[in-house]
Parts: structure tokens; sequence; C-alpha cells
């Protein structure tokens, strides 16, 4: 089966560029912008990444997004996850970033997002690599940041798909970007949100709602609610579950209690991917072989996650149509 998931063609739909960041890549970057690392190695550094909960991962993760300063910085991190791509057989790929991450410690947005961008172009020509950007709002800052932050994605149309919602999301339910999100979306965005990771089946409620996501971000609890997962059948409303970022932020205790099989089965429109791959110890091929491990599926049922994802995408009909 190893050869199989190894071979299939995978689409990845939930991916933050800054949580592909490799402890190796963070140093060599920290060393060129004279950053110090309290850590001897990128060894040392990969042991301290033992997380409880989603905010104590949010921590560290927003630590190491700081070394990231120019534009090569940016173009250098995504190309590292471009070549993981190849490797992993990824054809397509809808890449989250965070500009207010960026943008409020000084960093212009046009550096953030020329560098990922220039490196999703070479991807194309190198690797054959389609992609989309999704811009993030952090959900922890204010609404009035988010719509700041909105000005600066629509200069940047051109480059950027959808927008999204992640970060802590107890105490910052959807309904707070309500505004935000309806103005994002009369500009002809597409918009996307992380919702029932750690929060209630009612966040994803919400954000189908009152966001108009196409697509909801982890959404694994949305079983908490009976009537959503029948709402979430019928609407084909798709999941973009991370399995081996929920063990490491104990979502779930152990991947035989993870649910993504179960509600596959049911016919959920549920995808696998990385979300922080860096960061939770493993690319697609390892998420997938993980599922494998713990929950004996058939080609029919892995080749089917592809499938799901490819309609859940946001890219054109006639691409869907080669990939199909
Ligand atoms: N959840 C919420 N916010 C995030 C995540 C996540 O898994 N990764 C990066 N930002
Ligand atoms: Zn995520």
């Amino acid at each position: 089966m190893k050869e199989f998931i190894l071979g299939l063609p995978k689409v990845e739909l939930h991916l933050h560029i800054e949580g592909s960041l490799e402890p190796e890549l963070l140093f060599k970057i920290a060393e060129r912008n004279q950053i110090d690392i309290p850590y001897d190695s990128p060894e040392a550094l990969r042991q301290a990444y033992q997380f409880e909960d989603l905010q104590s991962f949010l921590d560290i993760y927003y630590q190491g997004a700081h070394a990231l300063h120019t534009e090569q910085d940016f173009y250098d991190l995504t190309w590292a996850y471009l070549e993981r791509c190849k490797l992993d057989n990824v054809i397509h790929t809808e890449i989250f970033f965070d500009p207010q991450t960026h943008t409020d410690r000084g960093i212009a947005f046009d550096t953030v997002i020329n560098g990922i961008y220039n490196a999703l172009l070479d991807g194309e020509k190198s690797f054959g690599i389609s992609s989309n950007i999704i811009a993030c709002f952090l959900r922890h800052l204010s609404q009035e940041s988010a719509i700041e932050t909105l000005e600066s994605i629509l200069k940047h149309q051109d480059k950027i798909t959808g927008v999204g919602l992640d970060s802590s999301e107890a105490g910052n339910p959807p309904e707070k970007f309500k505004y935000a999100f309806q103005l994002a979306k009369q500009a002809g965005l597409k918009t996307v949100a992380h919702a029932g990771e750690e929060g209630p089946a009612q966040n994803i409620i919400d954000a189908i709602d009152m966001l108009k996501v196409s697509r909801v971000d982890h959404g694994v609890r949305c079983v908490e609610d009976e009537d959503l997962v029948k709402q979430l059948i019928n609407n084909k409303m798709a999941l973009t579950v991370c399995p081996l970022s929920n063990i490491k932020l104990r979502v779930f205790n152990d991947m035989s209690q993870h649910n993504i099989v179960d509600l596959l089965r049911r016919g959920v429109t549920v995808t696998i991917n990385s979300d922080d791959p860096a960061y939770f110890g493993g690319y697609m091929t390892d998420n997938f072989m993980a599922v494998n491990q713990s929950h004996k599926m058939t080609k029919s049922e892995l080749t089917q996650l592809t499938i799901n994802a490819i309609e859940a995408s946001f890219i054109s009909e006639e691409l869907k149509d080669k990939y199909r």
C-alpha cells in the first residue's frame, strides 16, 4: 500500500506556508538575517516541538515565522515546500499565509506575497504543480485589522484567490469577522475558515452561514451535531482534515480514534492535508500513511480522498477536467 499511496496524485487544500518552515531552513534564514535562535541546533529545536493544544503550538509557530524578513526568505520557504510536494506527488496545492504575522512587525505585504508567488510560478514551470494562494486573517486580532489587511489583499487580487481565518479558535468565533468576510466576498474572493478544530460544532454552522465559506478547515467536531453532518453530506461541503496535526494538538488521543475514515464512509467530502508539516511531523504522504495504518482503507477510498480534494479546490473547470 505504501507504493500506492506514494504514487497517488494528491491535492493539498490546507497548508500554512509558515508552518512548512523546517528547523534546518529556519537556522539558515536566521543566520543570514542575524537573528539569534535560543537552540543549539535544528535537532534541538525539533525536540522542542511538543504541544499540549493549539495555543501552545501557535506560540512557537509565530516565533519561527518571525525569522522571515526578505522576499528571498519567503521564496526559499515556499520553494522548499514545493520540493516536498514533488516527492509526494502533489499535483495542486492551495496554500495559506498569515499577512498580519509579518505586517505587524514591519514587513511589507508586497515582500511576503511576491516571495511566495514567484516561488509558486517557478514551481509550476519546473514541477508542473498548479497552485492558489489564500490569505488568512488572524482571529485573535480585531475585525478592523482584518479589514485593513483585506485592503492589501485586494491590491494583489491577481495573485490571491481567497481569504481564510486561522489562529486561536476558542473565544474568537466566526461571527467576529462577518463584515470582513462580506467585504471579501463582494470583491470576488473565495472564503474558507478554520472551524470545529478546537471550537464547537456551532462554529462550523456559523462559518457556513455567516462567512459563506466554500469549505471548512478541520471541521472534525461536526460529529457533535448529527443534523450538521447530514447537512454537510447533502451540500457536499468539504472538510480539509489534517490528521497528524489533530494528533499533535490533541484534538484526538491517537490516530485510531480519528473520525476521518468514518466521515468518508458516511459520504462527507473529507480531504487529507498536512497543515503545518514542519511542526507536526509529516507532509501529505505521511498523513495518508498514518491514517491508512490505523484504519485499513481500500485503494478506492484512498483515491476518493484525492477526488474530493479536486472537486473542493478552487481550480478552473478546465483544469479540474484534466485532473479528474
Ligand atoms: N489552527 C489554527 N491556526 C493555525 C493552524 C491551525 O492548525 N496552523 C497555523 N495557524
Ligand atoms: Zn490550519
